[in-house]
């Protein structure tokens, strides 16, 4: 499985590194055989010598060139970072990236043979306008997505239960990650208030190849707690 950890504007480069550190002896103390992804900020990426996956949480769409504030392939590559989690939530909304410029992104980083995390997942007016027209609004986030990609890993995140401890239910979680995995093959994780309590539960389901943890993740000793959930289910059946 993949656990994924979003650490957000979180923990400066010397905290990354004790931050990875932990993680690191935890997989290997443990003999850890998942997926582990860590997304630090982006002034924390480095050179960082570990097993963990560290990928970035956002980069424009060019190798260098002028976009004050934006950092470019050139910048991720000085580091030997080929990860990186595109359109989640915080950007399209807080950030307003369009669906226009993910796929954009998308693409330009698809080009460069990326693996992508790439996020979907509705906001609560849509949750409650019903069944069909949430998942059209989740449809259009596919738009421009190339779903066959070999390095793709998607994550659903409703938008409602990120960092804020609400969660749909499991039944919901399966019945949506079912509906998904028609959509594409690749590896879909569940994202939104996952912590300790839960994670295993959703971890179990079926169609659920993973989770991307953020506020919870911020403690190195509840994701590696996590990641031993994901190895204790390893062989689960579908
Ligand atoms: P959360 O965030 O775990 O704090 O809800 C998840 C995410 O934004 O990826």
């Amino acid at each position: 499985m993949i656990i994924a950890a979003n650490l957000k504007t979180n923990l400066t480069r010397k905290e990354t590194n004790k931050y990875l550190a932990e993680v690191e002896s935890f997989v290997s103390s443990k003999n850890i055989t998942q997926e582990v992804l860590v997304f630090p900020a982006m002034s924390s990426l480095d050179t960082h010598d570990t097993s963990i996956i560290v990928g970035a949480q956002n980069a424009y769409a060019t190798k260098d060139g002028a976009f004050t504030g934006e950092i470019g392939s050139v910048h991720l590559e000085e580091f030997a970072i080929k990860t990186i989690l595109i359109g989640h939530s915080e950007r399209r909304h807080i950030l307003g990236e369009t669906q226009e410029e993910l796929a954009i992104k998308f693409n330009y980083y698809k080009d460069l043979g990326f693996k992508i995390v790439y996020c979907v997942g509705e906001p609560l007016e849509k949750r409650k306008a019903g069944k069909s027209e949430m998942m059209e609004y989740i449809s259009s986030q596919y738009k421009g997505i190339d779903t066959e990609y070999k390095n793709l890993i998607i994550a659903y995140e409703p938008v409602w239960a990120i960092g804020t401890g609400l969660t749909p239910t499991l039944e919901d979680i399966q019945e949506i990650h079912t509906e998904l995995k028609e959509k594409s093959t690749a590896p879909l994780l569940y994202g939104g208030s996952v912590k300790v309590t839960n994670a295993k539960d959703v971890l179990a389901l079926k169609n659920v190849d993973g989770i991307l943890v953020g506020s919870a993740a911020l403690y190195g000793e509840h994701f590696c707690s996590m990641i031993e959930y994901a190895q204790e289910l390893e062989g689960k059946e579908y």
